[in-house]
């Protein structure tokens, strides 16, 4: 058995696992485990922006960043997280920067800021510039600026090992079993401290801006092994997905003066937000684009609006805006400046459309974007079992596999950023001061047994199934029926479709029997775990009987704080979900409606 050992172990080198990596690694032996290349990790996707309200450009507070992060969760944020967050935010964009992140830049020099959906002055409920932003690359920045330091902090680095089970002896965390893809064979990674930092999974909807790899390994893994995941039923929508690809086309576009707008030349979003019009919340301008496709105002009667972000359009709405710079002038932009703070966007639209945003419109839909929930933890990143919020010991999560909660039921722009690096950091911390004091507690017999018999089934099936027909089928339930509008029917379709699914699924065939990269073994395991998380996501969407954030019912359209302020905890049991409630934290702020 190929045995290595660490004090801390972390799966995933997204910028959640690499800021993990690299505090942990100050102070104890640490191994970050990947199964892609570390700046191929989807952090590298993120576009517009970090939030942090450093007031660089206009007066900001962390107290703000706070409200609106609570208002935008629609009050089912943890508000003492959501506090620790915002105000740890300021100091953490400045070490980025210090560690040699190359943030866009304000004419004298300060981190430029640009306005997101969400995040307002709270005095006068405008758009204020709170997202840190290296042009339309910041994920992309944050990812290999954090890699670099690892390797200067000596971090050992194991590509391309799919981690592929968790081992736990006696309710402690002692390790992962992990597939080296260039073998087949499995690795054993004996630890004291386990951080899970693997990301979403957005691959169980068809139109996604996710990555291939988001499967969701991370929450899949911690389901088999007898651990709750939260608030699955929340997962958001991105307004603007390029049509049918679903790529990104970041909220910055609309932070630096771009229009939605439907087939009647309107700019809708000014009917269903009037105050910030296009930098609502994002649940709140994807069910306004749903509703005007519903009406016919699709462009061209089809499902997609148009985002525009020519000069001349953004000129002309930012004058009757009253839209102003920093320094008093009228917000006049030039197709230069699009072009210099948009470029990777341009790029995207050039390439994959044929259309050239500065010249023309850009055909957008709500894409399925960022799972707000995940594997339960309390800010320090400490994975938590149950409704009393018990730790298990050894072992962490942080980022988008992370439940913390501070986006609630929906999740500001940049708060995804700011989310890795300050939940990431934290995890790390904690995971190193427990394995300071912890000593290497025994494997469990057989640790790689588990695993073993996972592949050996998908591996030794003699049935006929297809695991890209199950995909797909499995996909299309998702978009039709646990999409941006809901309705009981609908889910109860969805769930029944998906167990449906999930038997189709022990009949699977793999394609490829070797051991070297088999990519098919993989992709089908992977395959299992979206199934998996597609059933407790429509399980626990069923049963929420309120709208609230991303989770919209057509049949509840009302938020219902009296029975349902509270987080789900789903757990699969003899292979079925059972579920439990825990209560939602309230600090400062009683929830309210929210009005854009
Ligand atoms: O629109 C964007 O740039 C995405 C940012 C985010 O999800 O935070």
């Amino acid at each position: 058995m190929n045995t290595h050992q660490y004090d801390v172990i972390v799966v995933g080198a997204g910028g959640a696992g690499l800021m993990a990596a690299l505090y942990a690694s100050r102070t104890a032996s640490t191994a970050v485990l990947s199964k892609l290349y570390p700046t191929r990790s989807h952090t590298g996707t993120a576009q517009g922006g970090v939030g942090a309200a450093l007031g660089s450009q206009e007066e900001d507070h962390p107290e703000w960043h706070t409200y609106d992060t609570v208002k935008g969760s629609d009050y089912l944020g943890d508000q003492d997280a959501i506090e620790f967050m915002c105000s740890e935010a300021v100091p953490a964009v400045y070490e980025l920067e210090h560690m040699g992140l190359p943030f866009s830049r304000t004419p004298d020099g300060r981190i430029a800021q640009r306005p997101f959906g969400g995040h307002t002055n709270n005095e006068t409920g405008k758009p204020v510039r709170r997202a840190c932003y290296a042009a339309d690359r910041t994920g992309h920045m944050i990812l290999q600026t954090l890699y670099q330091q690892c390797i200067r902090n000596k971090v050992q680095f194991y590509d391309e090992f799919h981690v592929v089970d968790l081992l736990l002896n006696n309710g402690v965390a002692v390790g992962v079993v992990a597939m080296q893809l260039s073998t087949g064979e499995l690795h054993v990674f004996h630890a004291k401290s386990v951080i899970f930092a693997t990301g979403g999974h957005g691959r169980i909807w068809n139109i996604t801006s996710n990555a291939y790899a988001y499967t969701g390994d991370g929450v899949a893994i911690t389901l088999r092994r007898g651990l709750p995941a939260e608030d699955m039923e929340f997962f958001q929508f991105h307004p603007t997905g390029i049509f049918k690809l679903g790529i990104l086309i970041t909220e910055g576009v609309r932070g630096e003066g771009g229009v939605l707008i439907n087939d009647k030349g309107e700019r809708f979003m000014e009917k269903y937000a009037p105050r910030v019009k296009d930098l609502a919340s994002r649940d709140v301008i994807s069910r306004a684009m749903y509703l005007e496709m519903r009406e016919g105002r699709g462009i061209g009667g089809k499902r997609y609006m148009y985002l525009d972000v020519r000069p001349e359009t953004v000129n002309r709405y930012a004058a009757l805006d009253g839209r102003k710079r920093p320094d008093g002038s009228p917000y006049v932009v030039t197709a230069e400046e699009i072009l210099s703070k948009l470029p990777d966007i341009i790029d995207f639209c050039r390439t994959y459309l044929g259309v050239d945003p500065v010249q023309q419109p850009m055909p957008v839909q709500p894409t399925a974007h960022y799972a707000m929930g995940g594997i339960p933890t309390n800010k320090y990143g400490e994975v938590v079992v149950d409704p009393q919020n018990t730790v298990l010991p050894g072992l962490y999560a942080a980022g988008e596999v992370a439940c913390v909660s501070v986006h609630g039921a929906n999740r500001l722009g940049t708060n995804s950023l700011l989310d890795i690096i300050t939940f990431g950091k934290h995890a790390g911390l904690r995971a190193a001061e427990f394995a300071r004091s912890a000593g290497f507690q025994p494997l469990p017999p057989d640790p790689t047994g588990f695993a073993r018999q996972q592949f050996e089934s998908l591996r030794n099936s003699s049935g006929t199934e297809r695991a890209i027909d199950i995909a797909n089928e499995m996909k299309t339930i998702m978009d039709d029926h646990v999409g941006v509008f809901r309705t009981e029917e609908g889910m109860q379709l969805a769930v029944e479709k998906v167990r449906e699914l999930r038997q189709r699924y022990q009949h699977v065939r793999v394609g490829d029997t070797g051991k070297i990269y088999n990519t098919d073994l993989l992709n089908t395991w992977e395959l299992g775990n979206l199934l998996l998380l597609a059933e407790v996501t429509a399980v626990s969407a069923l049963a929420r009987k309120e709208s609230r954030g991303a989770h919209a019912r057509e049949d509840f359209p009302k938020r219902d704080d009296v029975n349902w302020l509270r987080h789900t905890l789903a757990w699969v049991e003899n292979g079925a979900v059972r579920l439990d409630y825990k209560p939602v934290v309230i600090t400062r702020f009683q929830p309210k409606e929210r009005v854009y």
